[in-house]
């Protein structure tokens, strides 16, 4: 299978979907590393619990310089084998020197259809533009912030009386059905390739 590390910085809830896809028999990859830069982030614990290794390497320590903070990052993706990265939750900026290093090979989710609503207040932005529909885009990571080639997409509606808070629950139902299949698929194309 191919070896998938999983960077977090929170819930980890994506997180725990892909490890859970991924031990499942004939995935095509498994998640052998997850990596928060934030030493207390929640998901560490679930990762631990379902048997995957983690590491937390704080951002902190390197003050203004993200490309050092970057290069501790990417040894300890490659010591541990990762061929390919998928970001879920990781809210960090990369730098391009992070983004080079991957190309090709690092996932991004993102909670909106995008080329709607990059950044951050997804759902809150779609519920205040009137839209009827919402949801989730899993994409290349390139240079520009949430921009990359899109690998898939889910929608679910937005509801009349919706708070960016009930909204957020269900794109990310929708986030833990889309992720998981869009890496398998992407896995057994690398596989192949
Ligand atoms: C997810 O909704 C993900 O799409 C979003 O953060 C949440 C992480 O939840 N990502 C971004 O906003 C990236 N800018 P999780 O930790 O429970 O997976």
């Amino acid at each position: 299978p191919v070896r998938v590390a999983v960077l977090i910085s929170g819930t980890g809830s994506n997180m725990a979907a892909l490890i859970d896809a991924g031990q499942a028999a004939d995935s095509g990859y498994e998640v052998s590393l997850v990596l928060s830069n934030i030493e207390d982030a929640g998901g560490l614990a679930i990762a631990s619990a379902k048997g995957v290794a983690t590491v937390s390497i704080p951002h902190k320590p390197f003050g203004k310089d993200r490309e050092a903070h970057e290069r501790a990052v990417d040894e300890a993706l490659r010591a541990a084998g990762v061929e390919v990265v998928a970001l879920a939750g990781y809210m960090r900026i990369l730098t391009p020197w992070l983004v080079r290093a991957w190309e090709g090979r690092m996932l991004n989710i993102h909670p909106s259809l995008l080329p709607l609503y990059p950044g951050l207040d997804t759902h809150a932005r779609a519920i205040a533009a009137g839209d009827a529909e919402a949801g989730c885009t899993v994409h290349l990571v390139t240079e520009g912030v949430d921009e990359g080639p899109i690998l898939g997409q889910a929608r679910v509606p937005v509801l009349g009386d919706d708070t960016p808070a009930a909204l957020a629950e269900r794109v990310k139902t929708a986030e833990h059905g889309l992720y998981p299949q869009v890496l398998t698929s992407f896995c057994k194309g690398l596989a192949r390739a």
